[in-house]
């Protein structure tokens, strides 16, 4: 054996992170290539001590010794159930309402008034919130709309709200927030479209009628089969495709195209950026519209 094997082969069997439970190159890169193929999301090293943290939970819970025995389990097929809730417990669900304000703005002052027209004249005018985690994308979206047009509900306008995480959809599904997570909605807004509710005993903010009636939760992947009929007018995908790879980024570009209206907009988050300019052109902030004559 080499030098060079024989130190790849110990450190292979080495811990990568010092802990309760023996965690190795190998088991991290057989966690990274599960997320991988699963979600797309791509893993460096560096997340080795979150991914150690975040799992050390689940190998608790299910009372595993190693973590060699836990890819064991995720990796064969009596384990799938618990390979979603490794992918529930690696992915990053922080959200909050009105994150990035200037994209509730622009949707305000740009995108609406046709819109708005065009439901009043009987049209169909959809958005999709795609990996909205529990909800407060999809619902500040419903709050924008809701206090431009207050009649909304009763027109054919929705708002398709979509996320690989089964918790993160249920927790959108039951649309109660704490009292924290309500500062950054204005008052009178919360006021008029939100019921305050009781949360195991706390005070909270559950959606109103007309925001449950606006928006619809969907468990979907962004990697796999997109079951949608229509296009969509716009599409929030906000500090998703961060944790991708560039060519993973590419592909979402050039399947959320089609999926617009002419002028459709494409809004992301703050640290991403559309690179698909045969697509797309700038309109402000982090936000993309169709070029015209794509769709
Ligand atoms: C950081 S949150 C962003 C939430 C919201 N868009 C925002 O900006 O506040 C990222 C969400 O993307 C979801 N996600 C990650 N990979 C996904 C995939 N392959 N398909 C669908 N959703 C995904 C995660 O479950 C998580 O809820």
């Amino acid at each position: 054996m080499t030098t060079g094997i024989r130190a790849a082969a110990g450190l292979r069997g080495k811990a990568l992170v010092d802990g309760e439970f023996l965690f190795t190159n190998d088991d991290f890169s057989a966690i990274a290539r599960m997320l991988y193929e699963d979600a797309g999301i791509a893993l460096t090293e560096t997340k080795a001590s979150l991914v150690y943290s975040r799992l050390a939970k689940r190998l608790r819970t299910l009372g595993i010794e190693s973590f060699r025995d836990y890819c064991k389990l995720v990796s064969g097929s009596e384990g799938i159930s618990e390979r979603q809730n490794m992918l529930a417990a690696l992915t990053t669900n922080v959200t909050r309402y009105f994150r990035e304000p200037h994209h509730f703005e622009h949707l305000k002052q740009k995108v609406l008034p046709e819109l708005i027209a065009r439901a009043k004249a009987r049209g169909r005018v959809r958005f999709w919130s795609a990996g909205c985690s529990t909800g407060p994308e999809p619902y500040s979206i419903a709050l924008t709309i809701l206090d431009a047009m207050p009649d909304a509900a009763n027109y054919d306008i929705r708002i398709l709200a979509t996320d690989i995480d089964p918790n993160v959809i249920a927790t959108g599904r039951a649309a109660v927030y704490p009292d924290e997570a309500m500062e950054p909605v204005p008052a009178a807004l919360r006021e008029r479209w939100m019921v305050r509710v009781k949360d195991k005993g706390r005070d909270a903010w559950g959606a109103g009628e007309e925001m449950r009636r606006l928006v619809s939760f969907r468990e979907l992947n962004l990697m796999g089969h997109w079951p949608m009929k229509g296009k969509f007018d716009a599409i929030f995908c906000r500090n998703v495709v961060i944790y991708f790879d560039e060519a993973t980024q590419a592909r979402m570009w050039s399947r959320f195209g089609p999926l617009l209206n002419p002028g459709g907009r494409l809004y992301v988050g703050h640290s991403e950026r559309v690179t698909a300019t045969d697509l797309f052109e700038t309109d402000g902030l982090t936000t993309y519209r169709l070029r015209d004559g794509i769709a």
